[in-house]
C-alpha cells in the first residue's frame, strides 16, 4: 500500500512573507504561538459581524478568491464561501474533479488560467497530502493559498476554529485536558489540532484510539496515548470525536463499525468519567451511532454547531490576514 508522505517529508513552503505577516496558510507546523493568538484575537473581532443586521465588512472588496475543491465537502466549502462574501470579496467555487482536469488539462494549466483571471487567493481541498503546498510553490507572488484539507496531512483552519471554540467555552488551553478520540490515523484534523494545541502549550493532550487507528509516528506528536475510553476520558475538559474515515481505509483496520461503537463510541455513560462540565466537539460530518450517540451529539455538552458558526469568523480572520487586511486597519 502507498502511504502519503509524512508531514516532515513534505516540501517546506514558506508561509510567511519576508515582513513576517501570513501569506499562505498551509500547516500549523512551524508557526509560533504569537501568530496563533493573533488569529484567535482577529477571529474574536469578526464574531461581532455575524450579529449585525448587515453581516458584511468591506475588507476584501475587489479581491477575487477561488475555492478549488478537488474532494467533496459541504461545510468547509460553504463556510469559506460565506466568509469570503462577508468580507465583500468575489468568490468562485470550482468543483475541479468535474471540470478541466477531466478533460485532460494539467493542474498547473488550470492554475495559470485562474491566475489570468486576476485571482488573489486559492482555497484548496485535495485528497493528496501536500497538494496545497505544491500549489503554493507554483502560484504568482501576489497569490495566497489556504489549505482547506489535504489528504491525511493537515486541515489548519479546522484546527484553529476548534481551538477558538475551546477557548470561548473553557478558557485558556494551558489549563485544560483535551482528548481526541477515534480515527487518528486518517485524520488531518487530529494532526492539525495536535500541532495547534502543542504550540499553544495545552495542559494535556490525549489521543484515544485502537492501535490500528493510530499513526506509527504518534509517539513523536507529543501526546498521551490511551487505548480505552475510561482512562482516556477521565477528568478531561474537552472531548473531540473524529469521524471514521472509511473512504481512506484500506484493509481490515476495524473489526466492524458495531464493534468500534461498542468500544469507542461516545455515549452519555462513557462521558460520565469526564469533567462534569466537559464539552463535546466533532468536526463533522457526524456518523451517528458509529462514533457518537445522537443523545450526546445533540445534548447539552455538544458544541458541534457552534464549531460551524465559529468557523466563519476564524476563516474570515485567516483570509483577511493572508491578504494583508485587518479589521479596523487599512487594507
Ligand atoms: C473534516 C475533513 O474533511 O477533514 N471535515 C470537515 O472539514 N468539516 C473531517 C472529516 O471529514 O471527517
Amino acid at each position: 500500500m502507498m502511504h502519503p508522505p509524512q508531514p516532515s517529508a513534505l516540501p517546506a513552503t514558506r508561509q510567511l512573507a519576508p515582513d513576517g505577516r501570513l501569506r499562505h496558510f498551509l500547516t500549523l507546523e512551524g508557526l509560533g504561538a504569537e501568530l496563533l493568538r493573533e488569529i484567535l484575537a482577529v477571529s474574536e473581532s469578526f464574531m461581532a459581524v455575524a450579529a449585525q443586521p448587515v453581516k458584511k465588512v468591506p475588507l476584501l472588496r475587489g479581491k477575487t478568491i477561488f475555492n478549488l475543491f478537488f474532494e467533496p465537502s459541504t461545510r468547509t466549502r460553504t463556510t469559506f464561501e460565506l466568509a469570503a462574501k462577508r468580507l465583500s470579496a468575489d468568490v468562485m467555487n470550482m468543483n475541479i474533479s468535474a471540470s478541466a482536469t477531466r478533460k485532460g488539462e494539467s493542474l498547473l494549466d488550470t492554475l495559470r488560467n485562474l491566475e489570468a483571471m486576476h485571482s488573489d487567493m486559492f482555497v484548496v481541498r485535495h485528497a493528496e497530502s501536500g497538494a496545497a503546498q505544491l500549489i503554493a510553490r507554483h502560484v504568482a507572488p501576489h497569490i495566497s493559498v489556504i489549505n482547506a484539507g489535504d489528504g491525511r496531512h493537515a486541515h489548519p483552519t479546522q484546527a484553529m476554529l476548534d481551538v477558538f471554540t475551546i477557548q470561548r467555552n473553557k478558557g485558556d488551553v494551558r489549563d485544560l485536558r483535551i482528548a481526541i478520540v477515534g480515527d487518528i490515523l486518517h485524520s488531518r484534523v487530529a494532526r492539525s489540532q495536535i500541532h495547534a494545541l502543542n504550540i499553544l502549550h495545552a495542559g494535556e493532550v490525549r489521543v484515544v484510539a485502537p492501535k490500528t487507528l493510530l499513526p506509527t509516528d504518534v509517539e513523536q506528536l507529543g501526546v498521551h496515548i490511551h487505548h480505552d475510553m475510561t482512562s482516556g476520558l477521565r477528568d478531561v475538559d474537552v472531548v473531540i470525536m473524529l469521524r471514521l474515515q472509511k473512504e481512506r481505509m484500506s484493509g481490515a483496520l476495524l473489526p466492524s463499525e458495531h464493534e468500534f461503537y461498542r468500544l469507542y463510541g461516545l455515549t452519555e455513560e462513557r462521558l460520565a468519567v469526564a469533567h462534569p462540565e466537559a464539552i463535546v466537539m466533532h468536526p463533522g460530518p457526524v456518523n451517528r451511532g458509529v462514533e457518537i450517540a445522537s443523545e450526546v451529539a445533540d445534548g447539552p455538552r455538544s458544541v458541534i454547531l457552534e464549531q460551524v458558526s465559529n468557523g466563519l469568523a476564524v476563516r474570515m480572520a485567516i483570509m483577511s490576514m493572508c491578504l494583508g487586511a485587518r479589521p479596523g486597519g487599512a487594507a
